[in-house]
């Protein structure tokens, strides 16, 4: 039982999938051919032995692969060429034995038949069954994958757009508030006035609002448009970072990397960004490496860092850093890893290769 199963789960059904009219007809007549051949051998074999049981073989191949019809027929020929076969080594043994012997020779090879037939198509139903919802599984999954990256695309452009507006509107608005303020020390300076003083320090504070808001204009609008911005981008996110928080954080450059298009470099900022942010706050980092590098074969960013390392187990906290930054990879072609380092803490490499038909860009 559990051989037969083997062999029509494991061998027969997947070579009955997707048989063609053609290969139909193949099969039937390479199966009558091997019938005709079986009830030779049994005639050659004598009344010793008998290949009943062989005749079993064709009749379930051509049952599973083409249908009840042509296992049907194939009984009945068995059947017939048994029967000559004894008559002429002279084992006739009367009418009515050899139609009972007959009977229910046919009966066995017909259920046979129709229950593999039946089978057959069972199994072909279920493939198919299987093999649309895999596919409607991998349509699925891939407009999933499309959604987010469009998501991460719009909210980059927003930002991107905010960080413009802010620059251009607000800052412009207080630095001319600041050049007003500026006018007012002067006249009343001039004028021997003692309010100069607290007019001064109105200037001075609006000035530190500037300072402000272009930074946060720069935070979201961090990439410059020309080739070099991600370096450049990069060596102040290092710096402002060292100062914010107090740790060493490097930007390590040997060569001038150029990176093109500019929508590329926002993409290895932004991966640059939040894996700073995690090394820091998860795994409370002190030194921090960023490494962009170019060679022939293309441009590689390498955040490590000397923290704790990834918690084993990872927490369940529903954190989307790690996948984005993955998505952000993809999205412009690049090959995305992040490890434990030998010693300790982390290091996570970004790698877009140099050649465009490397790159599998799904959108840029
Ligand atoms: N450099 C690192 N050092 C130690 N642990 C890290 C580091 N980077 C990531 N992790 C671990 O991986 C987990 C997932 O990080 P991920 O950036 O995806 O999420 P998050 O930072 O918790 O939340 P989010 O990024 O959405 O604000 C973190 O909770 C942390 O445990
Ligand atoms: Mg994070």
């Amino acid at each position: 039982m559990r051989v037969s199963t083997l062999f029509m789960t494991r061998v027969l059904a997947p070579l009955s999938q997707g048989v063609s009219h053609r290969a139909k007809l193949y099969i039937q007549l390479i199966c009558l051919a091997v019938t005709v051949l079986i009830g030779v051998a049994d005639y050659l074999a004598g009344r010793d032995i008998t290949l009943a049981f062989i005749y079993a073989a064709p009749i379930s191949v051509a049952a599973w692969f083409t249908g009840p019809a042509a296992g049907l027929l194939l009984a009945l020929l068995s059947v017939v060429l048994w029967i000559s076969g004894d008559i002429a080594i002279g084992l006739y043994s009367g009418v009515l034995i050899t139609t009972i012997n007959g009977v229910c020779r046919l009966g066995f090879y017909s259920v046979l038949a129709l229950a593999l037939a039946r089978l057959g198509e069972l199994q072909r139903i279920v493939e198919r069954r299987a093999e649309y919802r895999a596919q409607a599984l991998a349509r699925e999954t891939a407009e999933r994958e499309r959604l987010e990256q469009d998501m991460i695309e719009i909210s980059e452009r927003e930002q991107r757009r905010i960080g413009r507006d802010l620059h251009d509107s607000l800052c412009q608005h207080l630095t001319g508030t600041a050049l007003a303020g500026q006018a007012l020390v002067e006249s009343l300076l001039a004028a021997q006035r003692p309010e100069a003083l607290k007019a001064r320090k109105l200037v001075q504070l609006v000035e530190e609002s500037i300072g402000v808001a272009r930074g946060m204009a720069k935070g979201l609008h961090p990439v410059e448009m020309e080739a070099d911005g991600l370096m450049r981008a990069l060596e102040e996110f290092a710096g402002t970072t060292s100062e914010i928080f107090g740790i060493r954080c490097q930007f390590l450059c040997h060569v001038p990397v150029l990176v093109r298009p500019p929508a590329a470099a926002t993409h290895l900022y932004r991966i640059a960004q939040e894996a700073v942010h995690n090394a820091i706050k998860h795994g409370h980092a002190q030194e921090i490496r960023i490494l962009l590098d170019e060679s022939e074969s293309g441009t590689g960013l390498v955040i490590s860092d000397d923290g704790e390392g990834f918690p084993d187990p990872l927490p369940d906290n529903g954190g989307m850093g790690l996948r984005i930054m993955a998505d952000r990879a993809k999205m412009i072609g690049g090959r995305f890893t992040i490890a434990r380092n030998a010693d300790h803490g982390m290091e996570l490499i970004c790698w877009l290769p140099a050649s465009p038909t490397q790159r599998e860009v799904l959108y840029v």
